[in-house]
C-alpha cells in the first residue's frame, strides 16, 4: 500500500514536523509525574517510561512540564533543565527514545502564580505573577513581577531551551497553558498590569513572543513549539472572550515564525484533564484557519474515534494524555482498535515505578502500523 493510498487514514499517515518525518499522526501529551528526584534531576525510570511511550518508530512524544529555572518552580519531584546534572539525566531520556526511533520535545514552563507558595518559601524563592491576584482557592496572594525580573524569566526559557537541545531533545515546547505563567499573562483575568505587559491584547501577548522570540533565535523556529489552552477554567483562567488574544497571538507566530515545529492547542472539552461542558461559541477552528497548513496538535478528551477524525477532516495531530499514561502502545492499539487499558489516578502523582513503567503492552514486540 502507498503512503498516499486513501486506505491509510491520515492518523496513520506519515507527516512532518519541523524536519522531522513521524510515521503516524498519534503523540505524547505532556504529563506531569513527579518522578524527578529531590534536586528536579530525572530520575532513570523516566527514560524506561519514555523509551516505552515512543517504541512505535516514528513517535512524537512531548515531555511533562520541565521547570526552567528554580524561581520558577514551585512543586516538589518536578524534573529541571537549568543544571548540567538535569542537562545529563535527560540525555539517558532521548537517547533512550532515539534508539526507539522516534522523537521527544521537551516541555518547559515556569509556574508563576500555578506553584505552592510554601515550596518557594522553604526555598527562600517569591511567589511571584503577573499581577497580584490572589487564587480563589490559594491562601497567599503572588506578588507582582517587575519589569526586570520578566526579562530575566525570558532568559531563564531560553537557557532551558538551550539546554534542552544539548540533553538531545529534538525540539522544545513552551507551555503557555493551563494556567502557567505564560499564559497568565495572556489573559485578563489574571494580567491587570498597567505597563507595557498588560492591558491591550498586544500588551498581553507580549511576554509570549518574546519568550518565542529569544528561544526560535536560540534554538531555531523548526524546534520551536507552543501550548495553548484558550477554554481552560482552571486556576481561575478563561477570560470572558479569549478569541481576540488567542487569534492575535498565533496570527503573530505564523507572521514571524512561519516555520515554528506546530501548536498544540487544548479542546475546550477538557480544563486540564477534567471533562468540561463545551460553551456556545467554544472552539479551536478559529486557530486551526490561522495557522494552517502548518502543523496543528489537537488535545484533550480524545477518544480513538474523534482521533481519526481530527486527523481526516482538520488534518491534526492528535494528542493523548491519560491514554498513554496506561497504554505504552498505544499507536499500535488505536490502529488496530485493541482494548484500552484505564488508567490508576492514584499513581499519577506518585513517585514509584508502579503505575509509571508497568502498563502491559498489548502484544509482544512492536509490530508496523502501515
Ligand atoms: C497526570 C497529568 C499530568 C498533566 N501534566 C501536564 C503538564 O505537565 N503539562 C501540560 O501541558 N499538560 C499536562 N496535563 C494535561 C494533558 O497534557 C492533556 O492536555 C489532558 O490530560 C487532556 O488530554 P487527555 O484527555 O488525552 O488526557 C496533564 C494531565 C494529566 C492527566
Amino acid at each position: 500500500m502507498s503512503e498516499s493510498s486513501p486506505a491509510v487514514p491520515k492518523l496513520f499517515q506519515p507527516t512532518l514536523v519541523g524536519k522531522y518525518v513521524l510515521s503516524h499522526r498519534v503523540v505524547q501529551s505532556p504529563v506531569t509525574r513527579f518522578r524527578a528526584d529531590d534536586e528536579h534531576v530525572p530520575k532513570d525510570l523516566m527514560a524506561t517510561y519514555y523509551a516505552q511511550r515512543g517504541s512505535v518508530p516514528g513517535t512524537l512524544l512531548i515531555t511533562e512540564g520541565t521547570m526552567i529555572s528554580p524561581a520558577g518552580g514551585g512543586m516538589d519531584n518536578l524534573p529541571g533543565i537549568w543544571s548540567n546534572k538535569q542537562v545529563e539525566a535527560w540525555k539517558r531520556v532521548t537517547n533512550a527514545v532515539h534508539k526507539q526511533g522516534s522523537r521527544i520535545f521537551i516541555q518547559i514552563f515556569a509556574l508563576g502564580r500555578g506553584a505552592v507558595p510554601e515550596v518557594l518559601d522553604a526555598q527562600g524563592f517569591d511567589y511571584v505573577a503577573p499581577s497580584a491576584i490572589k487564587l480563589s482557592d490559594g491562601d497567599k496572594t503572588p506578588r507582582s513581577l517587575t519589569t526586570k525580573e520578566i526579562k530575566e524569566y525570558v532568559d531563564a526559557y531560553t537557557n532551558a531551551a538551550v539546554n534542552g537541545i544539548r540533553a538531545g531533545f529534538d525540539g522544545v515546547e513552551i507551555h503557555a497553558a493551563n494556567g502557567y505563567l505564560i499564559d497568565q499573562f495572556l489573559q485578563d483575568v489574571s494580567n491587570k498590569r498597567m505597563d507595557e505587559y498588560g492591558g491591550s491584547i498586544a500588551n498581553r501577548c507580549r511576554f509570549a513572543l518574546e519568550v518565542v522570540e529569544s528561544v526560535t533565535k536560540a534554538i531555531g523556529a523548526h524546534r520551536t513549539a507552543v501550548r495553548l489552552s484558550p477554554w481552560n477554567d482552571t486556576k481561575d483562567m478563561r477570560m470572558a472572550d479569549a478569541k481576540p488574544t488567542f487569534a492575535y497571538l498565533v496570527s503573530q507566530l505564523v507572521d514571524r515564525y512561519s516555520d515554528l515545529a506546530y501548536i498544540h492547542v487544548i479542546e475546550p472539552r477538557v480544563s486540564s484533564y477534567m471533562p468540561r461542558e463545551v460553551q456556545p461559541g467554544e472552539d479551536n477552528d478559529f486557530l486551526r484557519e490561522i495557522w494552517r497548513p502548518r502543523p496543528f496538535i489537537s488535545a484533550g478528551g480524545h477518544t480513538r474515534e474523534t482521533a481519526f477524525e481530527s486527523a481526516e477532516h482538520d488534518g491534526d495531530l492528535v494528542a493523548f494524555g491519560r491514554l498513554f499514561i496506561a497504554n505504552p502502545d498505544l499507536p499500535v492499539r488505536i490502529a488496530k482498535n485493541l482494548p484500552l487499558t484505564k488508567g490508576n489516578r492514584e499513581t499519577y502523582y506518585t513517585q514509584g515505578p508502579e503505575g509509571y513503567i508497568d502498563y502491559p503492552f498489548a502484544e509482544t514486540g512492536f509490530p508496523s502500523i502501515q
